[in-house]
């Protein structure tokens, strides 16, 4: 069977993120896997950004998540909500 491509998404860009950390204990227990952690740092969603160009981490991104066989996806609970950084990289 074909190894399958795992990309963790955590909606926390903290080092010690308990979201994270949730991430890649899910991973481990799939076993062998393609495993890639998603870089969430990206630039705020702007328009004009966009129409100037798609920064190369979002079409990086972008291209991430089509090659994925599995997507595992973790926020923090941000005011009631997911997180800011999750939720722009939605965007
Ligand atoms: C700005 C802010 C808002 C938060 N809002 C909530 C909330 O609405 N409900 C909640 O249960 N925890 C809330 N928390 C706590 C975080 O969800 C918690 O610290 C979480 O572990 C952070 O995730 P991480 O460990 O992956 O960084 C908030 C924390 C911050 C910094």
């Amino acid at each position: 069977m074909a190894i399958p491509k795992i990309l963790g998404i955590s909606g926390s860009l903290r080092e010690a993120s308990f979201n994270t950390q949730l991430i890649k204990a899910a991973i481990a227990s799939y076993g062998t896997a393609d495993v890639e952690i998603a870089d969430l740092n990206l630039p705020l969603y702007d328009g004009d950004l966009e129409a100037k160009g798609i920064p190369e981490m979002v079409t990086k991104l972008g291209a991430q998540i089509a090659a994925a066989d599995v997507l595992i996806v973790a926020s923090p609970e941000y005011n009631k909500g997911i997180s800011g950084v999750l939720k722009n990289a939605l965007d």
